[in-house]
């Protein structure tokens, strides 16, 4: 059973890597949408300043279940405490080179998802959060898992081959992937420039295979569900 069918934990996800466009707040978007779909309630703290995922929720009604909290840093802890005492699910969106915000954003985590694109820059951004998650788990004394997400790679069955270098960059650093990868797929932009669900765009916006794009984002929520519930079972005992 997945855990969105059942309302016995109220998690708190963030979204975090100190490196801008490596598809954070596009996954925080894609999980509350899905969250949504299974008839759950998700808030989204969005506490990146420029405000680019209220910029997406503002340009039409969201779906049923979803709500867009903004929050500056200073103000990020209390609001996903506060969300998560109102929602199934707390998703935490935040600025890549804020430090503060993503110290604030572990803290209050029960899971953190690291994005990375296949590329240096961004496997060495991921690197350094799995770093700042061990160091607040141990001041805590709190498990706080954290996986690196692959974003922006080949949505058919061959890998780049860069995406491969890349995950061995990270293994090397012994760095948790995520089975699932986070496939560029140009609905997911449309979705960012035309608000709303990436599954209610006009035909003509959603490309050859929405259903594909459907199945990848179906496959992460199932991969993020399985996490927590390794997670609330471990606290349980
Ligand atoms: N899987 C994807 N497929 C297509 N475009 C994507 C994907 N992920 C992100 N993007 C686009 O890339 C840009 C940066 O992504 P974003 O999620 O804003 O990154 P971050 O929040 O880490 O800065 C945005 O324009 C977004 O629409
Ligand atoms: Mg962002």
């Amino acid at each position: 059973m997945s855990i969105f069918e059942g309302k016995f934990f109220m998690p708190t996800i963030s979204f975090c890597s100190p490196k801008g466009g490596c598809g954070k707040s596009t996954s925080c978007i894609l999980l509350a949408l899905e969250i949504a779909r299974r008839g759950l309630s998700v808030i989204i703290i969005d506490s990146d300043p420029k405000g680019w995922l209220s910029s997406w929720a503002a340009i039409k009604e969201l779906p049923k279940g979803i709500q867009v909290r903004q929050a500056a840093q200073d103000e990020l802890t209390e609001a996903a405490m506060d969300a998560a005492e109102a929602a199934d699910y707390v998703l935490v969106d935040v600025e890549g080179s804020d430090d503060a915000s993503i110290i604030d954003a572990i803290m209050v985590s029960d899971l953190v998802i690291v994005p990375s694109q296949a590329s240096r820059p961004d496997a060495l951004g991921a690197v350094q959060t799995l770093k700042q998650v061990r160091r607040r788990s141990r001041l805590l004394n709190k498990d706080i898992p954290a996986r690196v997400l692959m974003t922006f790679t080949e949505a058919g069955a061959v890998e780049f081959r860069i995406t491969g270098e890349v995950k061995n960059i990270l293994e090397e650093a012994g760095a948790p992937i995520m089975s699932v990868q986070l496939a560029y797929r140009p609905i997911f932009k449309s979705m960012v420039t035309f608000g709303g669900d990436y599954m209610d765009l006009p035909k003509k916006l959603q490309g050859s295979s929405p259903e594909s794009a459907r199945e990848n984002v179906g496959v992460l929520a199932h991969e993020i569900s399985e996490l927590l519930k390794a997670q609330f079972t471990a606290a349980a005992e």
